[in-house]
C-alpha cells in the first residue's frame, strides 16, 4: 500500500509537470482508471479514448490500453507524444490479421468496401476505407448496405456475423477472434441464468453467438456500463473482460454483478476473463514511461496519412 501510494503519487507529479494526460481504457487495473479520472484524463471505450486523444490540448497522451489504442491516438495527433506503459501490449485480433495478408485479400475483392475494426494495426488501417468501433460498427455497416454496398470485414469473425445478422448487409469476414471473449461458453451461461432468473446479460459482441443470443444488451464496454447504471434489474450478468467490473461497482455500487462463465471459470479459476495484455499495463511501468519518455508510439509517416483516412471518416460519421 505505502509503495502502491508512492506511485499513484509520482505519476499524478509527473503527468502534471510534463503537462501529459491519462487516456485508459476500462479493463485496465482500477488504479490505472482511477488515476486517468483523478488527474484530468479519462477512462473509456475505444472510440472515446481516440476522441478524447484527438480533442485534449496535452503535447503528451499516455495511453494506458492495447497498442492498437496508441497508434490510434498517434495517427490521429501526429504532433503529440504518444507514452504507453509496454509496447509489447498488443491484442489477439491485431496480431490475426498480419498486413500483407491482409492486403492480398482486399487485392482479391476490389470490388468490397473495406471496413476493419478498431483492433487492427497502422498498416492495416492504411489499406481500409472506414475504421469501426463496437459501438458504432452496427450503424455504420447499416448505412454502408443501404448505399448497396458489398463489405470486406476483418478481423473479428463474431462481430462480424453479429453486424451480418442484424444488417443483412453482404459481409465477406477474416476469421480472427479475440482470445478473452471467444472463452465465454453458452451452454454454462444458460446454467447460470436459470440460479440468477431476474439478472439482465450484459454481453460485448466479441462473444461467441451462443452467448450473444442470450443477452438483453449487446454493446460496447461503454454501453455496458451505462446498461448496468440505468437499468432497473438487480442483477447482471457480465460477459465482457472483468476488469470493467471496476467501474461498474463505483457507478452502480448497490447492483449485484456477475461473472459470464468461460471454460476455465467455473470452479477453480474466478479470474480468467481478463486480457493478458490489458494486464501489461500497471504503475510502475507507467511511472517508468513518464521518467524516460519511452516507450512511445512511432507510426511510419506514409502508413499514417493513409490510416487517418479510415478513422477520420468514423470520427465524422458519428459526430
Ligand atoms: P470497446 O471499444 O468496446 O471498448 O472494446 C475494445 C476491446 O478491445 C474489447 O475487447
Ligand atoms: Fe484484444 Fe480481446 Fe484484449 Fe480486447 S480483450 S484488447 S479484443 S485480446
Amino acid at each position: 500500500r505505502p509503495e502502491r501510494d508512492a506511485l499513484i503519487e509520482r505519476a499524478t507529479a509527473l503527468l502534471k509537470a510534463q503537462n501529459a494526460v491519462l487516456v485508459a481504457h476500462y479493463y485496465v487495473d482500477g488504479v490505472l482508471q482511477d488515476l486517468a479520472l483523478a488527474t484530468g484524463g479519462c477512462v473509456s471505450d475505444s472510440l472515446e479514448m481516440a476522441r478524447f486523444g484527438r480533442d485534449h490540448a496535452a503535447q503528451t497522451l499516455v495511453v494506458a490500453g492495447v497498442r492498437f489504442m496508441g497508434e490510434t491516438a498517434k495517427i490521429l495527433s501526429p504532433e503529440k507524444r504518444v507514452l504507453m506503459p509496454d509496447l509489447d501490449a498488443t491484442c489477439s485480433l491485431d496480431l490475426g490479421c498480419e498486413a500483407d495478408d491482409f492486403a492480398a485479400f482486399c487485392d482479391a475483392h476490389p470490388d468490397r468496401q473495406v471496413v476493419v475494426y478498431a483492433n487492427t494495426s497502422a498498416a492495416v488501417k492504411a489499406r481500409a476505407d472506414w475504421m469501426v468501433t463496437s459501438s458504432c460498427a452496427l450503424e455504420i455497416v447499416a448505412y454502408l448496405h443501404a448505399q448497396g454496398k458489398k463489405i470486406l470485414w476483418a478481423p473479428d469473425r463474431h462481430l462480424g456475423r453479429y453486424i451480418q445478422e442484424q444488417t443483412g448487409a453482404d459481409m465477406l469476414c477474416w476469421n480472427g477472434a479475440c482470445i478473452v471473449h471467444d472463452e465465454f461458453k453458452g451452454l454454462e451461461l444458460e446454467l447460470l441464468r436459470e440460479q440468477h432468473p431476474g439478472a439482465l446479460v450484459l454481453v460485448h459482441p466479441e462473444s461467441p453467438r451462443s452467448v450473444v443470443e442470450q443477452a438483453d444488451v449487446v454493446g460496447s464496454t461503454s454501453a455496458l456500463i451505462k446498461a448496468v447504471v440505468e437499468g432497473q434489474a438487480p442483477a447482471y450478468i457480465v460477459a465482457t473482460d472483468n476488469g470493467i467490473l471496476h467501474r461498474m461497482r463505483q457507478l452502480a455500487p448497490g447492483k449485484l454483478l456477475i461473472e459470464a462463465p468461460t471454460a476455465g471459470n467455473s470452479a477453480t479459476c474466478k479470474s480468467c476473463a481478463h486480457c493478458p495484455w490489458m494486464a501489461m499495463n500497471g504503475l510502475a511501468n507507467l511511472v517508468e514511461c513518464l521518467e524516460q519518455g519511452q516507450p512511445q508510439i512511432q507510426v511510419e509517416e506514409g502508413i499514417r496519412a493513409k490510416a487517418q483516412g479510415c478513422i477520420t471518416r468514423m470520427l465524422d460519421f458519428v459526430a
